[in-house]
């Protein structure tokens, strides 16, 4: 299923848009089902509606596992790399994988777990976290895996929200020389979770931690009294997967709802065929299983595809800026996937940190997250990849399961900056504020896609008329990204950014209100308006527009205390990188915070603030500016 020409990608792609049924369906073939589909398709986009490969029994970690054991059971499946340089690496053949994964599905089942519970993840990243993923996958349990950085509230609302049974955790997580006490914050989270009935902690960092009689477990402990015997559960095609959280423009995070068959089948497929994986070769995607990337492109897209998969629990600059660099000759890595804001920063250090560093097994190069801007294009092409490496800028959402608008390595002439064309069964449109289509090339629309693919979201978990709202409302009949984006003159698509209250730091999907109510919340705050603006490193970064009035000299406190409240509220990842006091916000008449005007002043705008007439009071903009210049 690897395409090897443009010539055979266009011929392909134009078959995808004809005959979207029988391309998929030919996709699928390639995977391993206890029993096919009665129907590849049927869907509307109206309220939503979509399955994929109705009537098709399988288990994705017969996929993921069981399939490649008698030809390459002694294949590494995952290469583990410890945040610290120092500790050796860990090799999971297939083999042993399989045999943890089945251990560990017995240990959940052993503690009550049965089809359909979900289960929720929150560890560091070592590969127990991959084993209890596929162990969830093997009986048939949801999990609903979420990053280490956010706060036990965070934690909390996702827990309830999908009414999660059993917690896996750990101890503690290293991440650079920071350390974060996972289980503690557990414990805070779980005050408020009356569904959950058992915790899971793995032991890694030995930090010392508390144990609750009749509710928690050690992993260690509760390894050694199973065995490796698990059959794997057979799902519908359509029996849900996993629940990864993501945030929007409005509200809390949503779960975004994956299905077992489809997403399986399009991850593998896009894994294949962006990055043109080889047999024998190390793939390295440095995202955190706790994001989508990760699902995707550490778990279920390489072990779908019988590939090795390198895991990095730690950061790309820590102990030092060469760290990266390192691992990619200690293993040597084929293929590279990483994110703008890692390149920013390692860019950063200059070339120095590169000096004598092994890079020569680099053959495919990838970015995603964030549009990359072409500065860091040009240096990962030239410094790392030799001008040897085809950069694969992909474009994709949590919603999407997987990549959309992507090069084929090897395959799609590039351009610097550019996701270039939408990889076979993908058809996005752009459209106007009206949602009227916008053909031709040399235009710029919103970014929408006109008909399903596998890998695309079912649901919002318990929330139906949510995921319909949000992504299908928009537009009649069309999935809305949320993103802006330009079709060139030669129907190369180049996403601009984010066209809703949605900003982007460090790769990382952050929601304007999320971020305001979090500040919100702080005692002394009457209003708050958050907006992103260009940050050299993180892509985009937070400034937050505060009402405050009894600020007395103490300004630089308060803005500790407010950063205080939101790493409570959300996380350490969604702090505020510049705070300004202010007596009001620029609203309409009708009470609207005007942010088009925070942003273009977030910016560094004094002057060309567009139209501001509808403003009840226009002087708070002059206010506001001269707050934004002393900072
Ligand atoms: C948003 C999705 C799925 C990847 C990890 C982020 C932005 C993602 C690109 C890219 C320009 C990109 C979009 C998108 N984005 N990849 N290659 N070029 N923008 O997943 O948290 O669901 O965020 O990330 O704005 O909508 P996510």
């Amino acid at each position: 299923m690897q395409i090897k020409s443009f010539a055979e990608y266009e011929e392909t792609y134009r078959f995808s848009v004809e005959w979207p049924e029988k391309f998929w369906a030919g996709i699928a073939e390639e995977f391993l089902w206890r029993k096919k589909w009665d129907k590849v398709l049927s869907w509307n986009f109206s309220e939503p509606n979509i399955k994929w490969f109705e009537g098709a029994k399988l288990n994705i970690t017969e996929n993921c596992l069981d399939r490649h054991l008698a030809k390459n059971g002694d294949k590494p499946a995952i290469i583990w790399e410890s945040n610290d340089p120092d500790k050796s690496s860990i090799t999971l053949t297939y083999k042993v994988l399989h045999e943890q994964v089945c251990r560990f599905a017995n240990v959940l089942k052993k503690n009550g777990v049965v089809k359909g519970d979900r289960i929720c993840i929150y560890m560091p990243m070592v590969p127990e976290l991959a084993v209890a993923v596929l162990a969830c996958a093997r009986i048939g349990a949801v999990h609903s895996v979420i990053f280490g950085g956010f706060s036990a509230k965070s934690i909390a609302d996702r827990i309830n929200d999908s009414a999660c049974k059993l917690v896996i955790t750990a101890d503690g997580s290293f991440r650079g020389n920071k350390q974060i006490q996972l289980k503690e914050v557990i414990d805070d989270a779980l005050i408020g979770c009356p569904t959950v009935e058992k915790v899971i902690v793995l032991t890694h960092t030995r930090t010392p931690v508390s144990m609750l009689k009749g509710r928690d477990l050690w992993f260690e402990d509760e390894i050694k009294q199973v065995d490796t015997d698990c059959p794997a559960e057979e799902m519908d095609a359509e029996d849900m997967l996993f629940i990864l959280y993501t945030s929007g423009s409005t509200g809390k995070p949503k779960g975004v709802v994956h299905t077992v068959g489809g997403y399986m089948v399009y991850a593998g497929y896009t894994f294949t065929n962006a990055f043109n994986y080889q047999p024998d070769e190390v793939f390295f995607c440095t995202a955190d299983i706790g994001w989508i990337t990760g699902h995707s492109y550490i778990v279920y897209g390489p072990l779908s595809q019988g590939a090795t998969t390198l895991m990095f629990e730690g950061v790309p600059t820590h102990p030092t800026p060469s760290r990266l660099w390192e691992i990619i000759e200690k293993h040597k890595v084929n293929i590279l996937y990483t994110a703008p804001t890692a390149i920013r920063s390692l860019m950063s250090y200059g070339t120095d940190p590169l000096k004598g560093k092994d890079l020569s097994t680099l053959r495919v190069l990838g970015s995603v997250g964030e549009p990359i801007n072409e500065e860091a294009w040009h240096w990962f092409d030239e410094e790392v990849g030799h001008k040897n490496c085809p950069i694969v800028d992909t474009w994709w959402q949590t919603e999407t399961g997987g990549l959309m608008i992507s090069p084929i390595a090897f395959v799609t002439p590039l351009k610097p900056a550019c996701a270039t064309l939408p990889l076979p069964g993908i058809q996005p449109i752009l459209v106007d504020e009206q949602g009227n289509e916008i053909e031709g090339n040399g235009v710029n629309g919103n970014l929408c896609i006109k008909f399903p693919w596998p890998g695309m979201l079912r649901t919002t978990y318990g929330d139906h008329e949510r995921c319909k709202q949000t992504y299908f409302s928009t537009y009649p009949d069309l999935y809305f990204t949320g993103d802006g984006c330009m079709r060139d003159e030669d129907g190369y698509y180049k996403i601009t950014g984010r066209v809703d209250d949605v900003i982007n730091v460090s790769g990382h999907r952050i929601g304007t209100a999320e971020v305001e109510n979090a500040i919100n919340m702080h005692a002394g705050v009457v209003e708050s308006a958050v907006v992103g603006y260009p940050h050299e490193i993180k892509g985009q970064g937070i400034f937050a527009f505060i009402i405050y009035p009894k600020l007395h000299n103490e300004s630089d406190l308060t803005k500790k205390d407010i950063l205080q409240t939101v790493t409570r509220v959300i996380g350490a990842i969604a702090k505020p990188d510049k705070i300004v006091f202010v007596s009001g916000l620029p609203k309409t008449r009708s009470g609207k915070i005007m942010r088009r005007i925070l942003r273009k002043i977030a910016e560094g705008e004094t002057t060309n603030l567009g139209d501001t007439s509808t403003l009840l009071d226009p002087a708070v903009v002059e206010e506001i500016i001269v707050a934004a210049k002393q900072l």
